[in-house]
């Protein structure tokens, strides 16, 4: 098998469909081969797709010559990465320097600490694969560990180290824990989108009775989920009892100080304009929290008036827009610290919340954003800032309003009693315009954490 990385340039195709296109060309051109493709990191032009292909003559360079052609079919110009994992090449050569054990592996250099290797040994003594839990007294290595004796040997790397302890590491588990690979690969595959990518991807609703009985259905639900940051549920009883049910399908609910289920009107009911009638522009939820809600599910049970349509915006397209455009301006959010807060007083309830962090959270080994507070209404007093970056903070903040706010990046959707909408609260900036009349809505935070243990345990690539 060999895995290939494609950086792709889009010119108005959707990466699904460019999916579909590179993965016919290349069957109609290696017709020895088992080809799969998919999406692994995309950004607003380009997106890389891995591709698998499963070759009897496990030729790559003839392959690779083939990939071309194929490319060309798909009518994409691609540029600078053809990144070759290749399992088809089990070569090794290690070389031991005085601080770490350089390893080249499938045509990618890594560097391993030794510290680290003691550490991260897999032998029973070290390490239990029954509950996959650290064994190994980290404290009592000796930081200035080397191995007496090192080989690579059917695929593996084996280490002795002083007091005759044997390590043995598979080399593809070695590649795949490495930071040289780490800092190339995305974290959580995505696909950013304004209106008219999410429009044109046109991605089904999960149905309510073969998603509350079916793994696949619910697999496919949390694959869209986990790729746009938003996904439906459509044919709900317009219920909260049955809003529950789908959510528990996914999730534990998280409580909060607004309960678990909510639900709400414009009765003012609650110190948050929420529980108004008025628009309300594009914002990510509870910010004021050291931990804001991962995700965010709404369910319009009844409306009977007008207006009051869901605005939702893919707050990482504008991110990776105001990356490109203005690097500095990028890190500056990402990096400062400020303050949410959350206070209320109205009968019955007295809250004083807060939560502090960057607008910007950004793995530090890749540079992906993980997430996003964005919400003028509670953000806090601005002092976490010296007088001399305060300007420069402003001009920042008003380049990513500008671009969350461009109207192509705006997806309006009319939610209706039986849809019920899941929102990554991390990423997907929500808001709604003004209405009129009557408007229930049910809903409730989910835990993050274990939204992403259903989707992993299902067989998903879900990390954040
Ligand atoms: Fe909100």
């Amino acid at each position: 098998m060999i895995n290939l990385g494609l950086s792709l340039y889009s010119k108005g195709i959707s990466p699904d469909k460019a999916c579909t296109k590179v993965s016919a060309g290349l069957l109609s051109l290696v017709c020895d081969c088992a080809v799969s493709v998919r999406v692994l990191e995309l950004h607003p032009f380009k997106f890389f797709l891995q591709l698998k292909l499963c070759s009897r003559s496990g030729m790559f360079a003839r392959l690779n010559v083939k990939l071309r052609p194929a490319r060309r079919q798909a009518q994409l110009s691609w540029r600078h990465r053809t990144q070759i994992r290749g399992r088809s090449d089990t070569s090794a050569t290690f070389h031991l320097h005085e601080d770490c054990l350089e390893l080249s592996y499938g045509g990618t250099p890594m560097r391993f600490n030794y510290v680290w290797l003691r550490d991260h040994c897999r032998s029973a003594a070290s390490y239990s694969s029954d509950t996959h839990q650290r064994n190994v007294d980290t404290g009592s290595i000796e930081l200035s560990i080397r191995p007496d004796r090192t080989t690579v040997e059917d695929g593996h790397l084996v280490l002795t180290w002083p007091d005759g302890h044997l390590s043995k590491y598979s080399l593809s588990w070695l590649a795949e824990n490495s930071y040289e690979v780490k800092k190339q690969s995305a974290v959580q595959p995505r696909i950013l989108w304004n209106s008219d990518i999410y429009k044109k991807a046109d991605m089904p609703s999960a149905k309510y009775n073969k998603f509350m009985s079916s793994d696949d259905e619910l697999k496919k639900f949390l694959q869209h989920y986990l790729q746009y940051g938003i996904a439906f549920v459509d044919d709900v009883p317009a219920t909260v009892e049955a809003t529950e049910e789908v959510t528990k399908r996914v999730s534990l609910i998280r409580e909060t100080t607004y309960g678990r289920m909510w639900c709400f009107t414009s009765d003012f009911s609650r110190g948050d304009s929420a529980y108004s009638q008025l628009a309300l522009d594009r914002h990510t939820d509870t910010s004021y929290f050291q931990e804001p809600c991962g995700i965010q599910v709404f369910h319009c049970l009844k409306h009977e008036g007008s207006g009051g349509r869901t605005l939702l915006v893919d707050g990482f397209y504008a991110a990776e827009k105001l990356r490109q455009k203005s690097p500095e301006n990028f890190e500056l959010l990402a990096t400062v610290p400020i303050r949410h807060e959350y206070i209320e007083e109205t009968e019955g309830h007295r809250n004083h919340i807060t939560g502090i962090g960057p607008v910007l959270n950004v793995y530090p080994w890749n540079n992906e954003v993980y997430l996003m507070r964005y919400n003028n209404y509670d953000r806090g007093v601005l002092n976490t800032i010296p007088h001399d970056t305060v300007q420069r903070w402003y001009v920042a903040h008003r380049e990513l309003t500008a671009e969350l706010r461009r109207p192509e990046n705006e997806l309006w959707v009319k939610l209706t009693p039986g849809k019920v909408i899941f929102v990554d609260n991390w990423r997907v900036l929500h808001g709604r315009e003004s209405f009129t009349g009557l408007r229930q809505i049910c809903g409730c935070y989910l835990t993050r954490d274990d939204v992403i243990n259903t989707a992993r345990c299902l067989g998903l690539q879900a990390l954040s």
